[in-house]
């Protein structure tokens, strides 16, 4: 059976519960979800589908390596790596109307590191239904993976979630 890695940060919050549901949602698939302080040996390779989940908390928190921030370290582990074209797929958590020119920028970075290891990007995702001025994650008329925003519509991450997952399915060859 076709196995899938998710992999997000921070826990506790809205990022987190996003990640919870995409593994429920994910059910007849076999899913390993592991927060970044739970990964013992970082093996991406193992997986025909990787997804990779985290927030945008300003530019502080990205830049900032600290204990809060497991980023630094994932990065780091996937140095040297090679992906291969493994499809590899972003989510991120967002707030449209609090920060309308930075809208989920956090996705950037992610894209910036898992193309250098060579993986193979899907996931792209409309920005109709969102309302916001600026987002470095966007590459043309679309967000470089799926924008969650569940400060100001929790009422759609449901259906978004739904969706983009039959998406990535496909274009991931399952
Ligand atoms: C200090 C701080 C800075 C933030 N900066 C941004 C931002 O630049 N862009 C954005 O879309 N959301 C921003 N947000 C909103 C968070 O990304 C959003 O609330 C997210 O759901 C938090 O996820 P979490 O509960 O897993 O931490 C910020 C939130 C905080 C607290």
């Amino acid at each position: 059976m076709k196995k899938i890695g998710v992999f997000y940060w921070p826990k506790g919050g809205n990022v987190e519960y996003c990640a919870k549901m995409m593994v429920s949602k994910l059910g007849n698939f076999n899913t390993e979800l592991y927060s970044l302080d739970s990964i013992k040996n970082l093996d991406l390779p193992y997986y025909d589908l990787v997804i990779v989940g985290g927030s945008t908390a300003g530019a502080d928190i990205w830049q900032n390596a600290d204990d809060n921030n497991l980023w630094f370290d994932f990065y780091a582990r996937l140095e040297g790596a090679h992906l291969n074209g493994k499809p590899v797929a972003f989510f991120g958590l967002g707030d449209q109307v609090l920060y309308p020119d930075h809208f989920v920028d956090g996705m950037a970075i992610m894209k910036n590191e898992f193309d250098r290891i060579g993986a193979k990007i899907i996931g792209y995702w409309p920005t109709n239904g969102y309302d916001f001025t600026g987002s470095a994650s966007l590459e043309g008329d679309k967000f470089i993976g799926l924008a969650l925003d569940e400060d100001q519509q929790p009422e759609l991450t449901g259906q978004r979630i739904e969706q983009w997952i039959s998406q990535i399915l496909k274009e991931a060859g399952f």
